[in-house]
């Protein structure tokens, strides 16, 4: 039997087909635009996702027996607003999670309504990214789009929809709404009535290995499957890809290192840190979780390697580097605002303290340090709040860089285990639609059966010590910067 995951990422769809047993049998992507309209949004096409996800999937199922082909699932972008009319239409390109035109909105949000408020609703408070800022700023900006939404979902249950015809979303991703009463797993009446939405509005969440439908007959006829492929939920990218690193159940951890950087840490119990600074969302396995984001990270590498080193040729750029925890040089990630824990949409990318002496390697050492320290702040987080843990999983593309894996480990003190198959958001996709095809009784007992750990990156005490004491000067430049990143806003 096989099973397909389909992770709808920022910059393109991957699409994966896994066997029961959990082995990878074939892998397909196809690229998308974003589109910039300003400087500090980005929006994407729907319907590009939809023909994309649709001609990988013709690629990923070329060459197999389709009647083996049981169930899908997702993971997804997160926070995107995804609005329709009645005819089920697009009404107008969604804002994506790393947009940050609702300055005003959040303020509204946490200032106006209220941070206690708010995470009393939802157990969070606002950030520029989050779906309910977006929507205020629709009502505001587009009072004619907003009075034709008959449905808003997420950007991965776009694609359920189209593939099933059910208007559907999940826990995890529906807790990035904010409009999403996380503990109790319903929508918030509170929050619907603050953004001016009605509960018909929003899609029916199931949890994410849970059957929505099968696939329409056109689909099935289009693709040569069956009629009876199941459709799960699916889950956020971040709970997606804790899924397919086995980041379940109780205390686990993983970072991702993609175009955003997570932190994210499993619970069975439901929690909230008193500032609300880490995102507490539920999670794919039915439980809940903690998650800190850094908005740029492997974006950061991307960027300083392709557009200003003019190079793809990442590994040469690091090959050389050696001297962990001896730089003199800082980098401050924030090239598309903050998230955690500063939620600052204002904040920007920094080289600090380069001199005569510095190096092209000492920069892009700054530049992977700059987002290890980034992750290490939403760390410390979870840490007062007495979560106590010793390894993390890793995934997403800068986790293939075996200096980055060794930057991490020495600057959260971590064991970082690396999988023998790393797949994140695509494979867990796979996964949950293994479960909710009933082969496997939990998300638990999938993870058990197919996460195995290929090799294990030990912080060293000596660099860990003088990784601790470059943290200490880090979190003080965003605080010392702060004042001057508002000045230099420019709309
Ligand atoms: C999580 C977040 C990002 C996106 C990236 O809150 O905004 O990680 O999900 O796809």
């Amino acid at each position: 039997m096989y099973f397909i995951g389909i992770d709808l990422g920022t910059s393109a769809v991957k699409l994966l087909l896994m066997d029961q047993d959990g082995k990878i049998k074939k892998i397909a992507s196809r690229d998308y635009p974003i589109i910039f309209p300003k400087l500090g949004w980005s929006e994407q096409n729907p319907e590009d996702w939809y023909v994309q996800t649709m001609d990988g999937l013709k690629e990923l199922l070329s060459d197999i027996d389709k009647e083996q082909v049981a169930g899908i699932g997702f993971g997804g972008q997160m926070h995107g607003l995804v609005v329709l009319d009645q005819d089920d239409n697009v009404i107008r390109p969604t804002i994506l999670w790393n947009d940050n035109r609702t300055a005003a909105e959040t303020d509204y949000l946490n200032n106006e309504i209220g941070k206690d408020k708010l995470s009393e609703y939802t157990a969070n408070i606002a950030f520029a990214g989050f779906t309910a800022p977006k929507l205020l700023w629709m009502r505001k900006n587009e009072p004619e789009n907003f009075s034709r939404i008959a449905k808003i979902m997420l950007p991965k249950d776009y694609i359920a929809y189209k593939l099933t015809g059910v208007h559907c979303s999940d826990p995890s991703d529906a807790s990035g709404t904010i409009f999403y009463d996380v503990k109790n797993k319903r929508w918030s009446k509170e929050m619907m009535e603050i953004c001016g939405i009605r509960e018909d509005q929003l899609p029916t969440v199931y949890e994410s290995y849970e059957v929505v439908g099968n696939i329409k007959e056109d689909i099935a006829e289009e693709l040569g499957l069956r009629k009876d492929v199941k459709v799960v939920a699916g889950a956020g990218d971040n709970a997606a890809a804790a899924v397919g690193t086995g980041t379940v159940g109780d205390g686990k951890c993983n970072v991702s290192l993609g175009t955003s950087g997570t932190i994210f840490i499993s619970s069975k119990s439901f929690g909230v840190d008193k500032n609300n600074a880490l995102d507490s969302f539920a999670h794919a396995d039915g439980n809940y979780h903690l998650m800190g984001v850094v908005l740029s990270a492997a974006s950061c590498n991307k960027w300083w390697m392709e557009d200003i080193l003019k190079t793809t040729d990442f590994a040469g750029e690091q090959k050389n580097i050696k001297n962990l925890g001896k730089n003199h040089v800082y980098f401050l990630p924030y090239l598309m605002g903050e998230r955690s824990p500063h939620n600052d949409p204002n904040a920007r990318g920094t080289f600090i303290g380069m001199t005569m002496e510095t190096t092209r390697e000492d920069m892009t050492l700054a530049m992977m340090e700059g987002v290890a320290f980034a992750m290490r702040d939403s760390y410390e987080i979870a840490k007062s709040l007495g979560i106590n843990i010793e390894r993390t999983n890793m995934c997403g593309g800068g986790a293939k860089s075996p200096l980055w894996r060794k930057i991490l480990a020495n600057v959260l003190n971590l064991k970082v285990d690396i999988l023998e198959v790393e797949e994140g958001p695509a494979l867990g996709g796979a996964m949950l639609a293994a479960v909710g095809c009933g082969l496997y009784s939990s998300v638990e007992e999938i993870a058990q059966k197919v996460v195995k750990i290929k090799e294990t990156v030990n912080p060293d005490p000596e660099i860990v010590e003088l990784y601790n004491q470059r943290y200490e000067v880090f979190k003080k430049l965003y605080p010392s910067l702060k004042g001057f990143f508002k000045e230099m806003h420019i709309d």
